[in-house]
């Protein structure tokens, strides 16, 4: 019985909290929804997966059913896995089909280039660079020189995202030569 006392004022304490943080949480993931030029299925599964969570969440802390809380937890991790599984794919599906090691022979940068650039980048600025979501800057008009565009793209900008962590080196001097050459 004590345990469901200190949990009922944890509850209560938490309330104004969780309802700021809950509105602030959905309102954001709208505008960022609303803002991706394309909702892939897995966004659609990390969602409903979300959505599911709430009802389950709610009713579980009100009977107080350890399953349907639990259930809803389990729900939570699923879409943090999935979200982290797709941070990875695109990467693999480089990999798989061009030749991504500078020093093999038959490299090609600009090859290697294109491909980072249509998984990373076309979703703001589009295939041609023109595309603008998001405030994303036109490329095919940028006149910054290549040190320039590397350094945007490791370090980010703004709304541009950094790719320090999810590009290698090379991976960010093949798609900033690409990005240069969307200028002819
Ligand atoms: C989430 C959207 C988004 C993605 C994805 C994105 N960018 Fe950007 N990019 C932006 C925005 C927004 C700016 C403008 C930043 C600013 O100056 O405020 C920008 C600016 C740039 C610039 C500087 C252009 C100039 O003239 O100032 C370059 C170069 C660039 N992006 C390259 C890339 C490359 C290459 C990729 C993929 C690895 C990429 N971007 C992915 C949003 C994005």
């Amino acid at each position: 019985m004590n345990r469901l006392e200190a949990l009922s004022r944890f509850t209560k304490l938490l309330r104004i909290p969780e309802i700021v943080i809950s509105v602030l949480f959905l309102l954001t993931g709208g505008v960022m929804l609303w803002q991706l030029p394309q909702v892939h299925l897995y966004t659609w599964i990390k969602i409903v997966a979300v959505i599911a969570a709430i009802p389950l969440a709610v009713i579980g802390f009100k009977r107080k059913q350890k399953v349907l809380a639990i259930l809803s937890f389990a729900l939570l991790v699923i879409s943090y896995g999935l979200a982290e599984m797709s941070r990875n794919a695109p990467r693999q599906a480089i990999t798989a089909a061009i030749l991504a090691d500078p020093t093999q022979a038959g490299y090609d940068l600009q090859a290697h280039g294109k491909a980072i650039y249509q998984v990373y980048c076309t979703s703001c600025h589009g295939i041609d660079g023109a595309l603008g979501a998001v405030g994303a800057k036109n490329l095919a008009e940028s006149k910054l020189n290549l040190e320039e565009v590397i350094h945007i793209i490791t370090n980010g900008k703004n709304a541009m995202p950094k790719y320090k962590k999810t590009l290698a080196e090379q991976e960010i001097r093949a798609v900033a030569a690409y990005a240069l050459q969307l200028r002819k």
